[in-house]
Order: structure tokens, then C-alpha cells, then sequence
């Protein structure tokens, strides 16, 4: 049987390294050529050196005046707070009791997990997002509900069960140290299709020293799974662990000293960690979720790429849905570059869509399988138009140069910047 091969006729833009520190990072084709094979990358170049290899009679797809780029990853996010998006609340602590844990409790029902789940990937893949790391409930019918819906669009996600046991209402609390849940969890998804699994403790607040233990213990066992968390979000929270765990030496040596800091572990806001902290950060390999509209919608406070770039820290970004308050990545890095400008520092637009594509990946650890157009890897991407609305078309009708056209999509983008996108070659979303 002859392969099935498709081709892509635009503007391509990946990423071979991080643009803040290499002068070559960026890959530009601006009449370039996707060739797609069997849901993977052929190729990707420019369109008069590559459109002779294509088998004859194959006509690429044109979207000549568009933009594409790999899918874009969101490192961090709950599907169960869909539906609480944009609640208010005077700050982190009081917004999980107020909204989140009484939102949450509604997972116990598979069916509302099921209906929200495909709500939610429905949403990202507008947004052009084809990858995620995604917080469930304490229910493992909230997995099975999200896993199912992700299959059925062979989407290559990552998530996992809640842990938390204690200092939550009761009708989320799981029984004191239960980790069976999340290793069933695991043989039933981790790898299954595209589906990967992420061990999930809540934060350090919600669970007892025996269940950060045998967290620990499981995240040993299966050293190929992901890990992702909270820490050092909001100035009380950090307060609150200092007593809860008085002989830490910090909000994130509690994680540390269980034994979950280790590549492909994940953790979110890491916006009051000090200089240990990021060291630690960087020598482990562990990667920051970087959601500035989460933090300044709850106040939590400003993350320092500068401080963290010093360290070496794997970065990357993530929308914090229910409590970031957009499911799009544009909307993500328009943020982002204010909160760098508000500490001084400076986010170019080129650093933020790798920060969205391969430096998302790379934080994964996941590479060799998304997040450019390196042959091989998976042929998720999303064709970006930049005169998605009559203010973006006068806007970039006169960019200079490609930072000035990334800029205005970051800042003045969102869903309806996303004309397609594509998720193993296979076409998921059209606007
Ligand atoms: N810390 C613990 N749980 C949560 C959550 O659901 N959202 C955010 N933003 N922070 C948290
Ligand atoms: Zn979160």
C-alpha cells in the first residue's frame, strides 16, 4: 500500500533551540512545505526545494499568506474547572474553597466527566493547543473520562488523578496515603495510544507526609511517568507549608526531599522560589509551568524569567484554566511578556512561541516526539492567520520583520487567530 502523504504550502516556523540563547534557534521558510506521512513529519523546507519530491499528481493544501507552527503545549491546566473559569475570589486560598472544590466534586459522575472532557479538548484544539498537561479530580472516573475523550480524537495528552488527603472537604479526601488508584491509573493509560500519565499530589498542603511518601515511591517505580504539582503560587500557601512542614527547607524542598524532583516533573506558578530553589530546579531537570494569567488574575504575583534563565530552569508556559482566565497560548504570551516587563526583564515573541512549541516539549522531556518539524517527530500543528480580525490585518500589513509579525499575533491573537489545526496529520479543528 503506498503511504498516505499530505503537503502544506505556507509560512513555517519551528525551533531547534531556545532563541534566548542561540542565534540560529529559529527556522524560517517563508514559502515553505509540510510533508506529512503517515501522521508524522517528512519533511519541512522550503516549497521550490521540496515540491519536486512529492508523488506525482499530490497538490499540497495552499495556505500561502498563513503561518504554521507546531501545535502548541500547554504545560499546565485543570479540565474539571471548565465550567468555574473567570469566578472570583480575593486570592488563591479562599478560591479553592469557594469554587474549585465544590466544582470538583461533580467528577465523582463519569458522565460529567466525559461531557466536560470533550468540551475541554474541543476548546484547546480551537486555541491551536495539541498537547497538554492536565490536572483531573481526585476521582479515577475523572481519568478514564478524560483519557477516553482525548483517545477518541488520538490526542497526545498527559494527565492523572489527584492525590490529596487531608486539609480538603471530606468528599474529596482520598483514604490516607491510597496510591492504588493512581497506579491502576497508570497500567490502564500511561502509553496506551498517545495518552501518557502524570502522577498528580494536588500541592503540598493537601497531603499528609505519608502520601508524599509513597508519591515519592510510585514516581520511582515507573520512572518513565510525569509528575506535576503546585509550588510557591501565592505568598499564604507558602506561609501555610512553612508550618505544616517546619523541617523543609523550603515550600519545594518538601517535593525535593520525597524524592519528586526528576525530568518530566512539572511544577506549576514557581513564582516565590529563591536562588537554591531554582538551582535544585535546574539539577534535577525538574520544569517550571509558567501561568501568568492565572497569577494575576488571582494576585498571586509576577514570575522572574530573568532570575530563572540565570539558573538554567526548564521553562514553559501553561493557562492555569479555572484560575488562568484564557484556554489560548496567545493570549498566555501576551501576558507573560507584561509580567517580564513588570520585573524589568523582556520575553521576546520569538522566545515565547518556543516557549510554546519545543521548549514545551523539551520541559516534557517529550522531544523526540512533538514540538517542531524535525522529520519523524508527530505531525501536530496549527495554521495561524494574520488577519484573523480586521485590527490584526492592519496591524501586520506592515510588520518589518518576523519578531514584529509573532509580537502582534501574541498580543493581539487568541482562538480566532487559529484558522486550522492538526493533530497527527489529521485535521481537528477548522475555523
Ligand atoms: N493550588 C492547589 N490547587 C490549585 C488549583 O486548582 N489551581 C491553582 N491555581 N492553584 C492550586
Ligand atoms: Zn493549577
Amino acid at each position: 500500500a503506498s503511504p498516505n502523504v499530505q503537503a502544506y504550502r505556507a509560512s513555517l516556523l519551528h525551533f531547534r533551540a531556545d532563541p534566548a540563547f542561540d542565534d540560529g534557534a529559529a527556522l524560517l521558510y517563508e514559502d515553505g512545505l509540510l510533508i506529512v506521512e503517515d501522521g508524522r513529519i517528512q519533511a519541512a523546507g522550503d516549497y521550490a526545494a521540496l515540491a519536486p519530491t512529492l508523488p506525482a499528481g499530490l497538490e499540497p493544501v495552499d495556505y500561502r499568506g498563513k503561518l504554521i507552527v507546531p501545535g502548541f503545549i500547554d504545560t499546565h491546566l485543570h479540565y474539571p474547572q471548565t465550567d468555574m473559569i473567570a469566578s472570583p475570589a480575593p486570592g488563591l486560598l479562599p478560591w479553592l474553597e469557594t469554587y474549585t472544590f465544590p466544582t470538583e466534586r461533580r467528577y465523582e459522575d463519569h458522565e460529567d466527566g466525559r461531557t466536560t472532557a470533550d468540551f475541554f479538548l474541543d476548546e484547546l484544539l480551537r486555541c491551536g493547543t495539541t498537547t497538554a498537561m492536565v490536572y483531573c479530580t481526585v476521582h479515577p472516573q475523572s481519568v478514564d473520562a478524560f483519557f477516553a475523550a482525548s483517545e477518541a480524537r488520538n490526542l497526545r495528552m498527559v494527565a492523572g488523578k489527584v492525590l490529596m488527603d487531608r486539609n480538603c472537604p471530606d468528599f474529596l479526601r482520598d483514604l490516607e496515603g491510597e496510591l492504588g488508584e493512581s497506579e491502576a491509573l497508570i497500567k490502564r493509560w500511561h502509553k496506551r495510544g498517545r495518552a501518557l500519565y502524570a502522577i498528580t499530589p494536588r500541592f503540598a498542603p493537601t497531603s499528609t507526609e505519608a502520601q508524599l511518601r509513597l508519591t515519592g515511591e510510585l514516581a520511582a517505580a515507573y520512572p518513565d511517568t510525569f509528575i506535576q504539582t503546585h509550588v510557591a503560587e501565592n505568598r499564604d500557601e507558602c506561609t501555610w507549608v512553612g508550618e505544616l512542614f517546619p523541617q523543609a527547607r523550603s515550600y519545594l524542598d518538601v517535593y525535593d526531599s520525597y524524592g519528586l524532583m526528576r525530568p518530566r516533573a512539572m511544577f506549576g506558578h514557581c513564582i516565590w522560589l529563591d536562588d537554591e530553589d531554582m538551582a535544585r530546579m535546574a539539577a534535577t531537570g525538574s520544569a517550571a509551568a509558567v501561568c501568568p494569567t492565572s497569577n494575576l488574575f488571582l494576585g498571586s504575583g509576577l514570575f522572574d524569567f530573568e532570575r530563572a534563565d540565570k539558573a538554567g530552569m526548564l521553562l514553559s508556559l501553561g493557562t492555569d484554566v479555572g484560575a488562568g482566565t484564557s484556554f489560548s497560548l496567545l493570549q498566555t504570551m501576551n501576558e507573560a511578556y507584561k509580567v517580564a516587563r513588570m520585573k524589568g526583564s523582556y520575553l521576546t515573541a520569538l522566545r515565547m512561541f518556543y516557549l510554546a512549541t519545543l521548549g514545551a516539549a523539551r520541559a516534557m522531556g517529550l522531544a523526540e516526539t512533538i514540538g517542531s518539524f524535525a522529520p519523524g517527530l508527530e505531525a501536530d500543528f496549527v495554521v495561524l492567520d494574520r488577519e484573523a480580525t480586521p485590527l490584526m490585518a492592519r496591524r501586520t500589513g506592515h510588520s518589518h520583520s518576523l519578531e514584529e509579525l509573532l509580537f502582534a499575533l501574541a498580543l493581539l491573537g487568541d482562538d480566532r487567530t487559529v484558522a486550522a489545526t492538526y493533530s497527527y496529520g489529521r485535521l481537528v479543528h477548522e475555523r
